[in-house]
């Protein structure tokens, strides 16, 4: 199977974890778009989901699966969503689509994420993967020099502005060993809403798609 065929095998996968008539939480990237398509076909037996960036929602709406705003939702069984990098762990790297801090919001809510990926996510460490970083526009520099003393080597995503209005620093050269404590010291940083390392709030399920098939972590 090629990378695109192990995407649509675990996005079908994620489907066992969908509960009847259920709102399902709905990440963002080509994994998701897999997962998004297959949803598509159980879209009567759910009420529908709430979606992490306005790419999902306009593929969510395509199938004619109805979109949710978060706040007027107080149960979420269940979020599904692609990774950039997942370790043993399942302590994650996202937001190679900008979408992290919809994501992380999205994932806090529900009760169980399921993390679908191909097998080149899973790593041993993380962070050859840019970490990405959500910045309010004005504290770009601040931020900036602040990763550099915490090891990184910070560089702007040029040309990107997120759904919330905000900037994007990817942070090079870092070797994850405390992904908790990075993730909160990149959080305390004034100017940054949220680091793209999920580790306070892991992955509860990876399916991993492999040449063997779909495998389980937890
Ligand atoms: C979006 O911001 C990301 O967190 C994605 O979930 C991540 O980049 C995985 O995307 P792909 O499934 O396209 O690799």
């Amino acid at each position: 199977m090629n990378q695109d065929e192990l995407k649509q095998a675990v996005g079908r996968a994620a489907l066992e974890y969908v509960p009847d008539n259920c709102i399902v939480g709905v990440g963002t990237g080509s994994t998701a778009n897999c997962f998004i398509d297959a949803l598509a076909t159980m879209k009567g037996r759910i009420q529908g989901a709430v979606s992490s960036s306005e790419a999902s929602v306009a593929r969510l709406k395509s199938h004619g699966i109805p979109v949710f705003e978060l706040n007027t939702v107080d149960h979420l069984p269940v979020y599904v969503d692609g990774a950039d990098e997942i370790n043993r762990q399942l302590q994650m790297i996202k937001g190679g689509g900008a979408a992290l801090t919809r994501e992380k919001i999205v994932a806090a809510v529900a009760e169980q994420f399921i993390c679908i990926a191909d097998e080149s996510k899973l790593v041993d460490v993380l962070g050859k993967f840019p970490l990405p970083v959500e910045v309010i526009p004005m504290a770009r520099s601040y931020v900036a020099r602040q990763l550099v003393k915490l090891g990184g080597h910070p560089a702007y995503r040029e040309g990107v502005i997120t759904d919330n209005g905000n900037i994007i620093i990817d942070v090079h050269g870092l070797r994850i060993s405390e992904a908790n404590k990075l993730e909160s010291q990149i959080n305390e940083i004034v100017g940054v809403v949220t680091n793209g390392l999920f580790a306070h709030r892991r992955a509860d399920v990876l399916l991993l798609g492999t040449s063997k098939g779909v495998q389980t972590l937890k």
